[in-house]
């Protein structure tokens, strides 16, 4: 364990680059080593969850090399032809990497056994499994559907019409993936939109992909025993990583900071959009596109926040975001309510429960309900702090109170702030810089 207490700072005040999106990055290295030839990423997230992305698909036969910062060469071994790993893959901390490349296992003819950290092996892989059987995949899951878990993939698939019963961006992908190497058309229905990365780098590949909406829901068809192209991919900067520094920034008096190269896909931006109807102020400078996403610099300044109502028809668009909106909601002026988020108890930890008790522990007033938190805010004043809280060996947790703990008026305990580095390595030193 690394325990820190994270104390009150003065004014953030800087400009600072957020590492890249961490969905994107672990999307270019599966594409890229399942494309014939060489793919090039810049912007890549040099975190310990994509490096497990990384090392399982050398495992499975291809080339992924780091050649500078944060700057990587893939060389993919086609569709179909990905080999036989020779040890069970160690997935650590990422459920991302689980659930897609269970995806990719279950359509090609080997096995792979997945193997995870105590929070992924608590996590549920039933809702992957069910497609994935449906393919002809074949599936031995410790109890619950739960990690070590080996699958058997299936040669040649079966494509399946698939309708979403969980908004969810991994199982999405981890069917469409499947698809890529089965004959025929798969079709994933999301009767909710989630976060779109798997989409856009297919159609990007060169895969045959289209999206129609149907009666108000997205209906995604590829087609299987698909070529991939090897691409030059630059991604952009994680909004889920911006937040954090959103919300320092909104909190804690004086502070002006500029956050460059955030991705502001509309499927990934809703903590922007909740944050701006609770008063923040966060300008969208040089609008562009960056690897054929929507990307800004965000010009955050501190405001006086307000307790909302949070619908929860955004919550798939900001799902990794509410520890921190919690934090922004323990500030604000008045209450915030959230509900619909039964998803939060799935994640690296159960993150309503651990959030409700974490933000107690920094002296804060909240109430867990059965699927969200009401917070209660100071309206503006530090919270008192205290601690120690406990982050479940979950990233989000440990930074979400770190920013508090910098919002406070003795500081915050957080237990462990190891599980940054699954998805932010360069966390505690950006908050430092921005300290000064
Ligand atoms: C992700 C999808 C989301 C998100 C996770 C990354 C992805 O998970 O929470 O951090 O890259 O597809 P769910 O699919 O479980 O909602």
């Amino acid at each position: 364990m690394r325990p820190r207490r994270f104390l009150p700072a003065g004014p953030l005040k800087g400009t600072i680059r957020v590492p890249g999106d961490k969905s994107i990055s672990h999307r270019s290295i599966m594409l890229g080593a399942l494309a014939v030839g060489e793919t090039r990423v810049t912007g890549l997230l040099e975190g310990e969850d994509v490096l497990a992305t990384a090392a399982a698909m050398r495992a499975m036969g291809a080339s992924v090399e780091r050649i500078g910062e944060g700057e990587w060469s893939v060389h993919g071994v086609g569709v179909g032809a990905l080999l036989q790993p020779q040890a069970p893959l160690d997935m650590g901390n990422s459920g991302t990497s689980t659930r897609l490349l269970m995806g990719l296992v279950a359509s090609h003819p080997i096995s792979a056994t997945f193997v995870g950290d105590a929070s992924l092996s608590k996590r549920p892989m039933g809702r992957v499994i069910d497609p994935l059987s449906q393919m002809g995949a074949a599936f031995e899951a410790s109890d619950g559907g739960r990690l070590p878990l080996t699958v058997r993939g299936a040669l040649p698939g079966v494509p399946i019409e698939y309708r979403l019963p969980v908004a969810s961006a991994q199982v999405k992908s981890a069917i469409l993936l499947a698809g890529l190497n089965t004959p025929g058309i798969t079709t994933v229905i999301e009767p909710v939109p989630t976060r779109d990365h798997s989409e856009r780098m297919l159609r990007g590949f060169g895969a045959e992909l289209t999206v129609e909406a149907v009666n108000g829901e997205r209906v995604i068809r590829i087609r299987g025993e698909a070529e991939l192209k090897p691409q030059v991919i630059e991604v952009p900067g994680d909004p889920s990583s911006a937040a954090f520094f959103i919300v320092a920034a909104l909190i804690v008096p004086g502070s002006e900071v500029l956050i460059e190269n955030v991705g502001l896909n509309p499927t990934r931006a809703g903590i922007v959009e909740v944050l701006r109807l609770m008063g923040g102020s966060i300008e969208e400078v040089n609008r562009r596109e960056v690897g054929g996403e929507p990307v800004a610099d965000l010009l955050v300044k501190h405001s006086p926040l307000k307790g909302i109502e949070v619908d929860p028809a955004v919550a798939p668009s900001m799902i990794d975001e509410f520890p921190v909106l919690f934090v922004a909601a323990a500030l604000a002026e008045g209450t915030t309510v959230t509900s619909g988020l039964d998803e939060l108890r799935v994640k690296e930890s159960d993150r309503l429960s651990a959030m409700a008790a974490a933000l107690t522990a920094a002296g804060a007033q909240v109430t867990e309900t059965a699927d969200g938190l009401t917070v209660v805010g100071t309206a503006g004043d530090p919270l008192p702090g205290g601690g120690p809280v406990t982050t479940h060996l979950d990233h989000r947790i440990a930074m979400a109170m770190a920013i508090a703990g910098i919002a406070s008026r003795d500081g915050v305990d957080v237990d462990d702030t190891r599980p940054i580095a699954t998805s932010f390595p360069v966390f505690e030193a950006l908050l430092e810089s921005l300290a000064g």
